[in-house]
């Protein structure tokens, strides 16, 4: 049999290519089988701390700071618990970073708050003096782009099956509903907030992409 092989080299190349990849398959087949598995408190992004999510990928954070805590004790001492996989259940994109100019920001909403970040988004060095950290005033006079944060929750209800319909989620499949509770949650923020182009914007129906960034950053927990 072999010899016959031998003297095709077309037919010995698919054997050979179907003999090797047979282990491949063995190992990663049954991953598509499975579900993602989300730690136990984990919440998909709410429509408005998605847009924040935008905003942090388009003004690329993510080349300063890691989202990725790693299991050593300076790092648990500094940001808290290490990551755990199931964690990211809902991150689409993860934004794990593979540098940290600035510090880790995994568990951030756990010890900065609303006011602190609208300073430090504003002047990073009015809060902390020796920053390096570039400002982003732009973000205060531009609107977040709700719309495609609303599509995005809700392509990935439909086709990932991420549980927005569980309790004290927001609801998809309104628009107007949706937005109703983007400008609920915003108005959280704002109220906390002492800019006033942003408190006019929104008394005017515009939610500012820093409120839409402090609801996400409020979320990394
Ligand atoms: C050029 C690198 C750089 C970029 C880009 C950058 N940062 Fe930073 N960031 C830093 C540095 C350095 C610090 C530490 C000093 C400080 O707190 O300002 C920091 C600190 C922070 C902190 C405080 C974290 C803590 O634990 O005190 C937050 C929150 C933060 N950055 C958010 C952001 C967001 C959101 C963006 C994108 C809009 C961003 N950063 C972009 C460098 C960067």
């Amino acid at each position: 049999m072999f010899a016959w092989l031998e003297k095709r080299p077309f037919f010995f190349a698919v054997v050979l290519f179907l003999v090797i990849a047979y282990a491949g398959v063995i190992e990663n087949l049954p991953h598509f089988t499975e579900q993602a598995r989300p730690v136990e408190g984990t919440k998909p992004y709410t429509p408005l701390e998605l847009a924040g999510r935008h905003v942090y990928i388009k003004d690329s954070c993510n080349a300063c700071h890691s989202q990725l805590i790693r299991p050593f004790k300076s790092e648990t001492d500094r940001y808290g618990m290490y990551s755990l996989s199931g964690e990211y259940a809902y991150d689409r994109p993860f934004l794990w970073g593979s540098k940290r100019t600035g510090p880790d920001l995994m568990r951030v909403g756990n010890y900065r708050t609303t006011d602190w970040h609208e300073n430090h988004m504003w002047e990073p060095i009015s809060v902390v003096p020796k920053s390096i950290m570039p400002a982003y005033k732009h973000m205060f006079t531009k609107n977040a782009d709700l719309e495609t944060a609303y599509a995005e929750a809700y392509t990935v209800k439909k086709v990932f099956s991420v549980p927005y319909d569980e309790e004290g989620m927001p609801k998809l499949g309104n628009w107007e509903e949706a937005k109703e509770q983007m400008f609920k949650e915003a108005k959280v923020i704002v109220d906390k907030m002492k800019n006033q182009e942003v408190k006019d914007a929104f008394a005017k129906g515009e939610i500012r992409q820093i409120v839409a960034m402090i609801a996400y950053l409020n979320s990394l927990k």
